[in-house]
């Protein structure tokens, strides 16, 4: 009866706690009040650390090799690759509570000297990249006889780098995602440099120097 139409703290300290002095009612109600503005501010600080802020995926190559590389037809512009390529790509989703979700496939391509010689699928639409995990990629990528455009330009720069046994090949990763709670879908892409020294099979094996891949900047509320 007391609570029902209890419409103040008092009336209902009297059914409840009639013992207490109205001092300590008083106490009661202000450290309550305080701790619920405090709740709730905390709360506030945390949903905006985990939701409020993307923090953009990173991209590194620890580990790659070179076997085959060698330009098929140099005296047209119709040049090809015979190439072995293989490497390790990781991806680490750097938030703590957003997932990231493809919204387009993922995709990484080589290029040489601006051209495309390969397009890698990583993963497909629709696939989750889960809070603070690394996604890890092994590409073993190889080809008889792989189109690419170099134009007497590129041919020229692939005589420049064979000469010297180490080729200059760009990694880009490209893909789109949506992170848990966002509404925007965020391009994303990231170029990774490598600079592989020719080793095949048979020769020695070579270290790699680890890269880390540079994203491209976002667009806004990315
Ligand atoms: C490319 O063409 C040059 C002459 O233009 C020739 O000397 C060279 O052997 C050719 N290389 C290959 C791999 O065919
Ligand atoms: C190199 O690529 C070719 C495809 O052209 C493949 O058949 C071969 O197994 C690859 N070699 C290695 C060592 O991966
Ligand atoms: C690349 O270098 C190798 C030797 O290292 C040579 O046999 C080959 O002809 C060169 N290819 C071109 C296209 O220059």
């Amino acid at each position: 009866m007391c609570c029902s139409d209890c419409g103040c703290y008092d009336s209902c300290c009297d059914c409840f706690c009639p013992c207490l002095s109205s001092e300590t009612r008083e106490t009661i109600l202000c450290c309550a009040v305080c701790f619920a503005v405090v709740a709730g501010v905390v709360l506030f600080a945390v949903l905006l650390a985990a939701y409020g802020f993307v923090r953009h995926a990173e991209v590194s190559v620890p580990e790659a090799s070179l076997t085959r590389l060698t330009l098929l037809d140099n005296t047209s512009q119709a040049t090809a690759f015979a190439y072995n390529i293989s490497l390790t790509l990781n991806i680490r989703n750097k938030n703590w509570a957003m997932a990231a979700k493809n919204t387009k496939p993922l995709d990484a391509e080589y290029n040489f000297d601006g051209q495309r010689f390969e397009r890698a699928r990583l993963a497909a639409e629709g696939e989750k990249h889960p809070p603070g995990k690394t996604r890890v990629y092994h590409l073993a990528s190889g080809a008889d006889n792989a189109y690419v455009a170099l134009g007497n330009a590129g041919v020229a720069e692939f005589r420049k780098q064979n000469a010297t046994g180490v080729f200059e090949v760009e990694v880009v990763v490209s893909g789109e995602v949506k992170y848990t709670a966002r509404y925007t879908k965020c391009k994303f892409e990231a170029k990774c440099p490598l600079k592989l020294q020719l080793a095949p099979p048979g020769t020695p094996a070579v270290v790699f120097q680890a890269v880390k891949c540079k994203l491209t900047k976002p667009e806004k509320n990315c």
